[in-house]
């Protein structure tokens, strides 16, 4: 269910979590001046709270050996080690319980990469779109999400990817792209079709809108899933890029979908279409 790309909610379960923890922490990084350190606070990895060299104590401050880990605590966190100390204790609940989630929902996934983020600025009205992570290499993507809120995290989803590309192939001309990185076509869609960035909220395509509870986990991936945050806050969005030899069904990975998609279009179109190419 998973690979054919359902969004999957865990019912009735919620995150035992903390959220007061994130609500203390500064969400500003405007006075670090670095840009790349700025961007890896933006784009924070969890366990930066809680993994690492431990910090040494000089003159009433902390020093951490890793410059993430010190901004994290001078610039978020205030230089407060109660703060500090609250928000990698609840960081760590949710990772330990994103990683017993994820041996219980793909036992037999043999990831080859794992990014645990989180987010903690707000998010609001993003268009709709399907994630590009801007690599053709074939590969099986596991996302587990989690709202570390006590407001909802609102989406909007639409069509999976391959049904949107399905109903509208002809339309666009999107044989085009046969044979190439699926990620070109999923950015024409996104962007000039969709609107991208630039011209958001301008389509028409079908809308289902879920409200995410404070501690509500779901499951998806997101290259397949089209999605919108309408408005959210703190989140964990913790990827695996996992070996396709381990899916449950191989054929089911993106690029292949996207293939076999073409293969399908392809054998459906008219003689004289096909001739007239
Ligand atoms: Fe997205």
């Amino acid at each position: 269910m998973f690979e054919t790309g359902q969004l999957i909610i865990i019912k009735d379960y919620r995150l035992d979590f903390d959220y007061g923890a994130l609500a203390a922490l500064s969400k500003s990084t405007e006075s670090i001046a670095d840009p790349d350190l700025r961007r890896k606070l933006k784009k924070l990895t969890a366990p930066n709270f809680f993994k690492g060299t431990a910090p040494k104590e000089s003159r009433g401050k902390l020093v951490f050996p890793d410059q993430v880990r010190q901004a994290i605590y001078d610039t978020m966190c205030h230089g407060d080690r109660e703060i500090f100390d609250r928000a990698a204790r609840a960081l760590r609940s949710s990772h330990d319980e994103a990683m017993r989630i994820f041996e219980i929902c793909f036992p037999g996934y043999d990831p080859f990469r794992f990014i645990p983020s989180v987010r903690l600025t707000r998010t609001l009205f993003e268009n709709l779109h399907w994630d590009n992570h801007s690599i053709d290499a074939d590969f099986h993507q596991a996302r587990i999400f989690a709202n570390l809120d006590s407001r909802p995290r609102i989406w909007s989803i639409s069509l999976r990817f391959t049904d949107w590309v399905r109903k509208h192939y002809r339309e666009h001309g999107l044989e085009r792209f046969a044979g190439k990185d699926p990620n070109l076509m999923l950015d024409y869609i996104a962007g000039s079709v969709l609107g991208g960035t630039k011209n958001t909220w301008m389509d028409s395509e079908p809308r289902h809108r879920v409200a995410f509870d404070p501690g509500e986990v779901w499951l998806g991936e997101s290259r397949l899933i089209s999605h919108q945050i309408y408005y959210g806050e703190a989140a964990m969005v913790y990827m695996w890029f996992v070996n396709v030899g381990s899916m449950a069904n191989p054929d089911n990975r993106f690029n292949e979908q996207v293939e076999s998609l073409h293969r399908e279009m392809r054998a459906e179109a008219p003689k004289a279409e096909l001739t007239s190419v």
